[in-house]
């Protein structure tokens, strides 16, 4: 299994280019095969997510062709195959965008159910509520979810729960769903914004993308279009508190500021300076960290991705924080390992309660899963001595040329796969 090895304590400095964003990806992606026509999309992230995605894509039979790491064609007129394989939503979930897709095209989808996840639980009830409403059978047999409707018909749909994922499968399936469809208590986040104006840019007809109210007229068939994706706020606020947290200064370029407001307001709340440009942020850390409160909410709020990145930047504030996690049951999983760091970090309930310590020291971490496993870097980063970061493969899923970024801006990290490669670091780095 590889690992990163890392020497704390350089504060990070320089600029780094942002990958468009996974999450919007994942479900562009899936989207693409609604339309027989051939679909280009640009600025997909490198990361194995986006890899495995489109893998599941081929093989249903969907024609795809890698232009280049970033650049991908998809048509799928060749589709023959209304059944996802179980290997790939068990290596992600997010494969489960294809139910809305295939549902939406084919009127008909069999996608395994998707197991738990290491942050929760994590049903997909409103998808399938979601399904219903427009008109689907939707069973559950031998752990496959199997959708299938004559025709598809507009409805009005009330989501119990905001859900990013539920709003963008049921937008796909409405958009080529006879009449029109509202979807109230929508969620607002801006890839869910990013798939309606590809589905839009496809001749689908949405509008309130981004309100908490979705409007779609469906429409008979969806055309070809060239897109790119949107830059991933998450990559780009991963960088800005690795700023905050090892001192250092960093400008995260093709972002969009907006995307990123909430991040920025409790960067400089905890006493950092941020400029914003028109496609660019830079964060300047404080010499001294301050403490705040953070709770995780559905955007426009603190997204909850960004919850362990902020939680061990607080871990070297002065005074007493508190994060609160309102999405996910299990997010606080990173704790222990911090705590092994040297943090002072107790969870109670859906809260950690943090009390800034003068420094953290490096240790052996295991990545529990894909933003904490990002934000043990960040630890790892800003601690004294060394850390040895293991499960990095969960890291892989969501962050691009991750250590080479880092490393651009000064870290002193490598990706290595044993002890030996770990013993040569250590003597490189003294
Ligand atoms: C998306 O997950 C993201 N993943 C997650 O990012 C992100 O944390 C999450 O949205 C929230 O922003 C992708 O986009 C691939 P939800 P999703 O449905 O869509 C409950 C990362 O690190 N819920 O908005 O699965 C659910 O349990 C990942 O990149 C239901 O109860 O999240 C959770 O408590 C981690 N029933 C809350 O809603 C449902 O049918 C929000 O989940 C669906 C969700």
């Amino acid at each position: 299994m590889e690992q990163y090895v890392i020497k704390g304590g350089n504060p990070l400095v320089g600029e780094v280019d942002i990958a468009g964003a996974k999450n919007a990806a994942l479900a562009i992606l899936s989207a693409a095969i609604m339309t027989d026509e051939t679909i280009l999309i640009e600025n997909l992230p490198d990361v194995r997510d986006i890899n495995v995605l489109l893998e599941a894509i081929s093989e249903i039979g969907a024609q795809v062709e890698r232009v280049d790491k970033s650049t991908v064609k998809i048509n799928g007129s060749t589709i023959g195959n209304l059944s996802v394989d179980y290997e790939f939503i068990k290596k992600i979930r997010a494969s489960y965008y294809l139910l809305g897709a295939l549902l939406g095209k084919y009127k008909h989808a069999e996608v395994p159910l998707p197991g738990g996840c290491n942050i929760g639980s994590r049903p997909i009830d409103q998808h399938l509520k979601g399904f219903r409403a427009l008109g689907a059978d939707v069973d559950i047999c031998h752990g496959a979810i199997v959708a299938k409707a004559e025709n598809l018909h507009g409805s009005h749909i009330f989501l119990d729960v905001v859900s990013v994922g539920a709003t963008i499968n049921i937008m796909m399936a409405a958009s080529m769903a006879a009449g029109r469809t509202i979807i109230e208590n929508a969620a607002r986040e801006p890839h869910v914004v990013d798939v309606a104006n590809f589905l839009n840019s496809m001749g689908a007809n949405i509008k309130g993308a981004g309100t908490d109210v979705i409007r779609i007229r469906g429409v008979e068939t969806l055309h070809r279009t060239e897109y790119s994706i949107i830059p991933d706020q998450i990559e780009a606020g991963t960088f800005m508190f690795a700023a905050a947290a090892t001192g250092g200064d960093i400008t995260v370029r093709n972002v969009i500021p907006k995307h990123l407001e909430a991040t920025t307001a409790k960067l400089e709340e905890i006493g950092c300076e941020v400029e914003e440009f028109d496609d660019a942020v830079r964060v300047r850390a404080p010499h001294t960290l301050h403490r705040t409160h953070v709770k995780t909410l559905p955007y426009p709020g603190y997204p909850t991705d960004m919850q362990p990145q902020i939680a061990v930047t607080l871990a070297l504030a002065e005074g007493t924080s508190i994060v609160t996690e309102s999405i996910f049951e299990n997010r606080f999983k990173y704790a222990d390992e911090l705590s092994r760091m040297g943090a002072n970090i107790k969870v109670e309930g859906n809260s950690a309660i943090i009390d800034g310590v003068k420094k953290l020291t490096g240790a052996r971490v295991s990545a529990p899963d894909l933003r904490a496993g990002a934000a043990l870097v960040i630890a790892g980063l800003a601690a004294e001595g060394i850390t040895i970061v293991d499960d990095i493969v969960y890291i892989q899923r969501g962050y691009e040329n991750f250590e080479d970024k880092l490393r651009s801006l000064g870290a002193e990290i490598e990706r290595v796969s044993s002890e030996k490669e770990i013993q040569k670091f250590r003597l490189r780095v003294g």
